[in-house]
């Protein structure tokens, strides 16, 4: 159990890794908190119009929930891997290094997906590029690609990830409360567009 409570506190404080506001200041974009919707995601990275910011901010994002579960589940096995994507997430959402003010845990849900199970993360991002491809809305692509990842874990056979997605999708549909509202109004601004 100490091992447990050691990976779950290793894994948060991987995820608590902003790479948005590291490659934001990298690149001398500025303080991404000034910047569209003040969220410190690749989505509003590419506000700044630098794509190559953007793309390292998914990269970094999506690959510290990735690694925190491959690494716990080299360590200590498969409640550990969904222990520590789990916990990752919560970093990315709430870091201890930005007063617990994070982001929307979009990138960091994929990439737990995708090494808790490859096939459910695979259905989450393709999710999430149609939906994207067709109304150009980064938040709605999230919403609608977390809101139906339980339902891919049913289908493609790991119930076991059921929970967590579940959690997940819950917890990322809280995070977009004012990407919400702005859908619902109309007013939600398009992919690389400053909004
Ligand atoms: O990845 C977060 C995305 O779903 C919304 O980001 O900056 O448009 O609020 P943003």
């Amino acid at each position: 159990l100490p091992l447990l409570g050691l990976t779950a506190v290793a894994a948060y404080m991987l995820g608590s890794v902003p790479f948005g506001i590291v490659m934001a200041r990298m690149f001398g974009l500025g303080d991404l908190r000034q910047v569209g919707s003040g969220n410190i995601g690749a989505t509003n990275v590419l506000r700044t119009g630098n794509k190559l910011a953007a793309f390292l901010t998914l990269l970094g994002d999506a690959g510290k929930g990735g690694a925190a579960v491959l690494l716990a589940r080299a360590a200590l096995g498969e409640d550990a891997a969904q222990l520590a994507g789990f916990a990752a997430f919560l970093g990315h959402c709430f870091p201890v290094f930005l007063r617990f003010k994070g982001g929307k845990g979009v990138a960091t849900f994929l990439g737990t997906l995708l090494a808790l199970s490859f096939p459910i993360g695979l259905a989450a991002c393709a999710t999430w590029a149609v939906i994207a491809a067709v109304f150009r809305i980064s938040s709605l692509a999230a919403l609608v690609a977390a809101a139906l990842s339980p339902m891919a874990a049913t289908l493609l056979g790991a119930p076991q990830a059921m929970a967590l997605c579940v959690a997940l999708a819950f917890l990322i549909g809280l995070r977009h409360h004012e990407n919400i509202n702005r859908l619902l109004k109309g007013s939600e601004p398009r992919i690389g567009k400053k909004g």
